[in-house]
């Protein structure tokens, strides 16, 4: 399973907004979007609404998290096998706020290469891109966690960090794409993102907990 970049994925995170009717409403916005703008756009629902959700829309849908396990006796956890079985075409593994062990990212990673699935390595600094590209995911996703939610563009405040962590991608595999993410509301904050050598943006609040998300997604797709 491929993601055609470039590609904005939008995390649901656990916003009131990303819950019941108003998730199914805001996947619907995203999956109109792409398709009348002609952009590439994926989304991540909460876990309690992944299955549903990726029944009901035709956009690449991704669980926010995957734990290193497969299935058996744990409880309030998601056998990465699990993943497969709801429907999602991958994960977001490592999410700063959902931190893994890296012996857990690599067994995540693995796992979801298998079942023919992507991975989303999140990562906070270009040590920690390093080190989730060595693996091998199909993307790692850059995100400066002091900039998270803050409106705050990582493609203007610290584009030093995007494009280093571009270069040290570049430089241990082909084969891994790169996202960059934290503070994106607007088009410009994709185009400068996408300048800066990535293969597309990876966001939240922007458009989950905006007024009119349907308009922000366009403006941002227009980019
Ligand atoms: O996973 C996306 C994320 O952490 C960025 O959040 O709200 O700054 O777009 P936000």
């Amino acid at each position: 399973m491929e993601l055609e970049t470039p590609v904005i994925v939008i995390n649901f995170k656990a916003y009131e907004q990303s819950f019941g009717e108003s998730c199914l409403e805001l996947a619907r916005i995203c999956e109109r979007v792409a398709e009348e703008e002609k952009v590439s756009i994926a989304i991540a629902p909460p876990m309690t609404e992944l299955s549903y959700i990726a029944k009901k829309v035709a956009l690449p849908c991704f669980a926010q998290h995957c734990d290193a396990f497969g299935f058996g006796s744990h409880t309030g956890f998601t056998p990465v096998n699990a993943i497969k079985l709801s429907g999602a075409k991958g994960s977001l593994i490592n999410h700063s706020e959902h931190r893994l062990k890296l012996a857990d990212i690599e067994y995540c990673i693995t796992k979801l290469r298998e079942h023919e699935l992507i991975s989303i390595v999140c990562t906070n600094n270009t040590a920690t891109t390093k080190a989730a590209a060595a693996i091998e995911p199909s993307f790692v996703a850059i995100e400066p966690p002091e900039l998270i939610g803050t409106g705050i563009p990582v493609s203007k405040a610290k584009p030093e960090v995007v494009k280093s962590a571009v270069e040290a991608v570049k430089n241990i595999s082909e084969n891994v794409k790169i996202l960059t993410g934290a503070g994106i509301t607007k088009g410009e904050d994709v185009r400068a993102a996408i300048k800066l050598g990535t293969d597309g943006v990876l966001l939240a609040s922007g458009v989950v907990k905006a007024k009119d998300p349907e308009s922000v997604l366009r403006e941002l797709a227009s980019a």
